[in-house]
């Protein structure tokens, strides 16, 4: 359970940013029953551990919970501005569980911005339409932490965060596959052992990408993204497995491939694969770009992986259990010309036994979102989900049309700008 750590007198810092105040509680564990301090914190009854909280603007009406601090204060000025007092718990500890965020939450609580590493489902929706919230913000795009049947029957909107996410994972996914191929991890720590005695043929050779084939599986928003960025920077072909056909990223290569051509360059390709299978069997190069749930769940097993070639590289930034991370560490060790570049894990945080000592693999924590225009742009529409149906705004026509929520110098449309179950609840699409 989440206690909370209680401001006194000599530790109370406020300041003040415009019309609006920020407090920072710093206190140790204290047991105490329920109470309401001047500055409008209230107190749950036996705290049972510490917990620092923030709190900007104490007098507003709504009460809005952040499980986190987020990048970027603009997303806290846009619910004081209008009328939230914001609680952002600061305690120190990287996944809060369930009791920890029913304890956030309280008696009293309009709407809670979380992360994905949150376990949202029948027991915290529940808390939350108890204390009369009805809007939950997933800072995320993808939302497989949250059971969204349970905020339906709660009569809870959830919000994810997609259309600032898509270069900046892309970019990774292509990091991940350079770093992989050219193996700079492992040359990185060999420099830094002190091992580099002199330059040798044989030393740290990698694979080449340019015209070798770039498998996506899912060629969605990111899948596409990354796909571009291969094909144009790297000149490699393309086979892509998606239940859509993607029409703008075949005329994307189709064009590219005629400009490289009027250029005397070999142009290149692209083709729609009938199975995944096709693309494993083909690519020298695979992304993994599909949603979780549970026809993904274990997409590159086992016998996928053997009809891999042996010298490919396998790239996931979607979520860790797409693939069977222990069939992953077999396949590694049998195979050390094969390499993979993984930003999620199976049962993250944790890496499956023998993962960590191989040299073939890249391992990176989960950051695939992680650049500040991206992450201060998840808060923000995280933000605005919750704000939005606090005040009962409509919900924005194009989730992935989201530039007019980002501009700083505007104040953003009133609108919630990407609810999942928006149509389950029956909310009203913005005309605009
Ligand atoms: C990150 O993994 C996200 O889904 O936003």
């Amino acid at each position: 359970m989440i206690a909370r750590k209680v401001p006194n007198r000599a530790s109370r810092r406020v300041h003040e940013t415009g019309s609006n105040f920020k407090e920072s509680s710093v206190l140790g564990s204290l047991s105490l029953s329920s109470a309401t301090l001047n500055c409008g914190i209230r107190l749950q009854a036996s705290m049972a551990k510490p917990v620092s909280i923030e709190v900007w603007n104490p007098s507003g009406k709504y009460r809005v919970i952040s499980t986190k601090p987020m990048p970027g204060t603009r997303w806290i000025r846009l619910l004081t501005d209008q009328d939230c007092r914001v609680e952002i718990c600061t305690q120190k500890k990287t996944i809060l569980s369930v009791e920890d965020i029913i304890a956030l939450i309280g008696d009293k609580c309009d709407g809670v911005i979380g992360q994905l590493t949150e376990d949202w489902g029948e027991v915290l929706f529940s808390a939350l339409s108890r204390a009369g919230g009805r809007a939950f913000g997933n800072m995320a795009v993808g939302y497989n932490n949250v059971d969204v049947n349970a905020a339906t029957k709660y009569g809870v909107a959830v919000g994810n965060t997609p259309g600032v996410l898509t270069e900046t994972t892309a970019e990774l996914a292509a990091s991940l596959t350079l770093a992989a191929s050219r193996r700079i991890v492992e040359a990185d720590e060999f420099m830094r052992a002190g091992l580099y005695d002199g330059w040798l043929p044989h030393l740290f050779v990698g694979n080449l990408l340019k015209g070798q084939t770039v498998g996506v599986i899912g060629a969605g928003r990111i899948g596409s993204a990354y796909a571009r960025m291969m094909i144009e920077g790297f000149k490699m072909n393309l086979i892509y497995y998606d239940l859509y056909q993607s029409t703008r990223l075949e005329k994307f290569v189709t064009a590219y491939g005629e400009f490289l051509k009027s250029n005397g360059e070999q142009p290149v390709t692209w083709k729609r694969a009938a199975s995944m299978e096709e693309v494993l069997r083909e690519a020298d190069v695979i992304s993994l770009h599909p949603v979780l749930d549970k026809t993904t769940y274990h997409l590159v097993n086992k016998e996928r992986l053997a009809i891999m070639k042996k010298e490919a590289i396998l790239v996931n930034c979607s979520r860790g259990p797409v693939i069977d991370e222990v069939a992953l560490v077999e396949h590694l060790k049998e195979n050390p010309m094969f390499r993979v570049g993984l930003d999620v894990f199976e049962d993250e945080p944790y890496m499956k036994p023998g993962l960590a000592d191989m040299k073939n693999a890249v391992v990176v924590p989960h950051i695939a979102s992680a650049s500040k225009w991206t992450r201060e742009g998840m808060a923000t529409l995280a933000a605005l989900n919750v704000l939005g149906k606090i005040k009962g705004y409509p919900v924005w026509s194009d989730p992935n049309r989201v530039e007019p929520f980002m501009n700083e110098n505007s104040p953003p449309p009133a609108a919630c700008p990407s609810i999942v179950n928006a149509k389950a609840l029956g909310l009203t699409a913005s005309k605009l």
